[in-house]
């Protein structure tokens, strides 16, 4: 089993997946929780790489990091794991790249998907949550409204944090159009509900949909 989580940065996937990892440890569900960027030693490479603020990388060169990435933890953890039977949460997948790459970055679709097939070995999720927000709001829920200028100034954002706000409409709305497109496969929720609530929904989605999921209950 495959869940994905998606969003702008700053939109709260991880408070989500926290939550989710802690209640599944508690019903004895067998799951691994894995960033991307990131998750193998050469992904994390990779991923300090691709977020160091002083780095000026090439749109080109930037998709085939970020799938340089994505193809070693998929084939050498994501892979493994599922054959095992576990669960596999994943902050963040191949729609990140459709969505920053392909919509915020303007890179063209077709050439964006056989890539993403290459370097997914077409594995897809079974179920994405999608935390739709603002780039205004998650900005200032990233570093609230006084520390923001200060942020900038002391260079506290990273590579892509610096893409600026139309990057991130662009981003938005790439979402938009990516989930209007498999509609069954995403889950939207309101990132800026109450955490409990947003969980509530997560935990109720997967006991709609999975069998196996359909005791969970949140506390
Ligand atoms: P995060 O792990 O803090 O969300 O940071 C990862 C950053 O990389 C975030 O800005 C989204 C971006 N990203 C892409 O642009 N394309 C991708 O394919 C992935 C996985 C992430």
């Amino acid at each position: 089993m495959l869940i994905t989580f998606e969003g702008i940065d700053g939109a709260g996937k991880s408070t989500q997946i926290r939550k989710l990892q802690k209640l599944l440890a508690e019903k004895q569900c067998e799951t691994i929780v894995l960033r991307e960027p990131g998750g193998t030693e050469i992904a994390e490479k990779i991923r300090q790489i691709l977020l160091e603020s002083r780095h000026d990388i090439t749109p080109v060169g930037e998709l085939l990091l970020f799938s340089a990435s994505r193809a070693e933890l998929v084939q050498q953890v994501i892979l493994p794991a599922i054959a095992e039977g576990k669960t596999v949460i994943l902050d963040r997948f191949f729609d990140s790249t459709t969505a920053y790459q392909g919509y915020g970055r303007g890179l063209d679709a077709e050439m964006l998907q056989s890539i993403i097939r290459l370097s997914t070995f077409s594995l897809h999720p079974d179920i994405t949550f999608y935390l739709d927000i603002s780039p205004e709001n998650a900005m200032l829920r990233k570093f609230s409204e006084k520390s923001l200028p200060l942020a900038l100034e002391e260079n506290e954002l990273d590579r892509m944090e610096r893409s600026g706000s139309d990057f991130y409409q662009r981003v938005r709305k790439g979402y938009h159009r990516i989930i209007e497109g498999e509609k069954n496969r995403f889950v939207v929720l309101d990132a800026l509900d109450n955490p409990e609530k947003l969980h509530k929904e997560i935990v109720a989605s997967l006991g709609e949909r999975f069998p196996a999921f359909s005791g969970l209950r949140t506390p």
